[in-house]
């Protein structure tokens, strides 16, 4: 357990389809005065370098974040891009955002942040990397259950476990449910990798089955080496905001072209 690394894929596809709906999510909530929950059961570090030695043994940030910068595919007023810009200005050319910092750029005095990572080290580098949130060193599903509905009452959950046992499939939608009628206004987020031999699919097909206003936004791509397990990336999102659906859309034939 905890053996998963995301330095490794920081940047990649997966996660360009996860940041850009993420972003644009954050970014219709907040155009709002009102003041938010970001509750995040799976945060990582928050901060990456896509010239470390670990994205550049993989190669996935340059197959993700750099391709998609050089190609365009995201329009100058994007949230994920200014997210992106603004981190770089602070860190420099090589930083990634994670979730937390991406949600961070958005956050505004009177937002809450509520962020759990269970591994140590990945701990300590987010505590040094978003002093702004309250941080919690524990299980993120405890962590939100505990939590939900939180205050304020309006806002967004992400959840991007790490998959490592395959009863994560198993339990998410029974789990997904209960903290949806828990906090039946709240936008709560499920990222999900799409497997070639289609492991995700029972979970994404009972999700959509019981949320069926839900969007089910899902990209594929080539696997990052040769027989690799994720051809793709989903996001399942229950009350998505105005505008994610096209966000969704749009991501899906940018996507359909690699
Ligand atoms: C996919 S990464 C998170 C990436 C991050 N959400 C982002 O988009 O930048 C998953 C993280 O979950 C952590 N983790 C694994 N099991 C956990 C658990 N039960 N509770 C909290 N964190 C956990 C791992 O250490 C890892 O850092």
């Amino acid at each position: 357990m905890l053996s998963y690394q995301h330095a490794f894929h920081a940047g990649n596809l997966a996660d360009v389809h996860k940041h850009a709906l993420l972003a644009t999510a954050l970014a219709r909530l907040t155009d709002k005065p009102k003041p938010l929950s970001y509750l995040e059961t799976h945060a990582g570090r928050g901060l990456y370098d896509i010239a470390s030695a670990e994205a550049r043994r993989t190669g996935e940030a340059q197959a993700g974040i750099a391709r998609a910068l050089a190609e365009g595919w995201l329009p100058a007023a994007h949230p994920l891009r200014a997210a992106l810009q603004a981190v770089r200005a602070r860190h420099g050319p090589g930083a990634y955002p994670g979730s937390p910092l991406i949600a961070g750029h958005f956050m505004r005095p009177g937002d809450a942040a509520r962020l759990a990572e269970l591994h140590p080290a990945e701990y300590a580098a987010l505590a040094t990397n978003a002093p702004w949130a309250d941080l919690r060193h524990e299980d993120g599903f405890a962590m939100a259950n505990a939590l939900l509905p939180p205050t304020p009452r309006r806002g967004l959950l992400l959840i991007d476990p790490s998959y490592e046992v395959k009863a994560d499939y198993d339990r998410l939608p029974g789990w997904v449910d209960r903290m949806a009628r828990k906090w039946n206004v709240g936008m709560i987020a499920l990222w999900y990798p799409i497997l070639a031999d289609a492991r995700h699919a029972a979970m994404a097909d009972a999700l959509a089955a019981a949320h069926p206003e839900a969007l089910r936004s899902e990209v594929g791509f080539p696997p990052a080496r040769p027989g690799h397990g994720m051809v793709g990336s989903g996001m399942f999102v229950i009350n998505p905001p105005y505008g994610l659906a096209d966000e969704a859309a749009r991501l899906a034939a940018i996507y359909s072209g690699l």
